[in-house]
């Protein structure tokens, strides 16, 4: 198995005004190229610290990012990241592509692909309101999707969606994801979540976050995330995650 990211020892401290937060402590991690892996801990534990600094937005104290390519391309979502309601969904769709200065005829060209083939055709050319909140997800990965990235960063992609709503959006993502064939690192709080969609999940312990444990998730027929909570072995791995968690 290949590792596309290499975490080695990373270290967070934040100095405020207040004093110093230490996010996280020595950080050990492997991403392997194709997986879909979990992140789960408590609340303030370092989660989306440690995406910002894998995303390149912020930079660890000290420790170590490899990875194969020098400058991979990431994509991030971040946790509440919204469409903007002036734009119409093919313009929030290839926002990415405006910041990147990449928005060429052919990357427009790809992300309308995007939106054709995940079910947005009809909706290019209006605006978010118009969408349900699964589709306003779906426009947002493809916005992330469209900048053509290495390793894809969701930050509790579903937090904000209901209960239905967010079963049958996560199994519209995860086939993205895989039909994509992105390497994934997702984020959520919700132990049923992380076990449906991902391929391993590791643990972060209480502030200052370090990965606990992690674990391979097998489990059969993963394609349809929704319908694996029927397999028995699911709640197997639920009882699993659920007694390593920090509480
Ligand atoms: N820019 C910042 N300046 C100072 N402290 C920060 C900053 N960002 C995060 N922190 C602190 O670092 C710790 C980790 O925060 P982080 O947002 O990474 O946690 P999280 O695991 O993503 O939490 P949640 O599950 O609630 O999203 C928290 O104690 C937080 O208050
Ligand atoms: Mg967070």
């Amino acid at each position: 198995m290949n590792n596309i990211l290499e975490i080695k020892d990373l270290c967070k401290t934040y100095y405020t005004k207040l004093g110093c937060v230490e996010a996280l402590r020595n950080i050990n991690l492997n991403i392997h190229d194709g997986e879909i892996i979990g992140i789960i801990g408590n609340s303030g534990c370092g989660k989306s610290t440690l995406l910002s600094i894998l995303a390149k937005l912020d930079e660890g104290t000290s420790g170590d990012i490899k990875s194969e390519k020098k400058d991979y391309v990431v994509g991030y979502m971040l946790q509440n990241d919204a469409l903007f309601p002036w734009l119409t969904i093919l313009d929030n769709a290839t926002l990415g592509l405006k910041i990147k200065n990449i928005k060429t005829k052919e990357n427009i060209e790809y992300t309308k692909q995007l939106l054709e083939t995940y079910g947005l055709k009809d909706f290019m050319y209006k605006y978010p309101n118009s969408l349900s909140g699964g589709m306003k997800q779906r426009v947002a990965l493809i916005r992330t999707l469209a900048i053509k990235p290495d390793i894809l960063l969701l930050d509790e992609p579903f937090s904000k969606l209901d209960l239905i709503t967010r079963l049958d959006i996560s199994d519209d993502v995860y086939k993205m994801i895989k039909q994509e064939k992105k390497t994934t690192i997702i984020i959520s709080h919700d132990i049923g979540e992380c076990v449906s969609l991902c391929d391993r999940v590791a643990i972060m312990t209480k502030r200052p976050g370090t990965i606990k444990k992690i674990y391979d998730i097998n489990l059969l027929n993963k394609d349809i995330p929704s319908k694996v909570r029927t397999d028995e072995k699911f709640y197997y791995y639920y009882d699993l995650l659920w007694k390593e968690i920090d509480k």
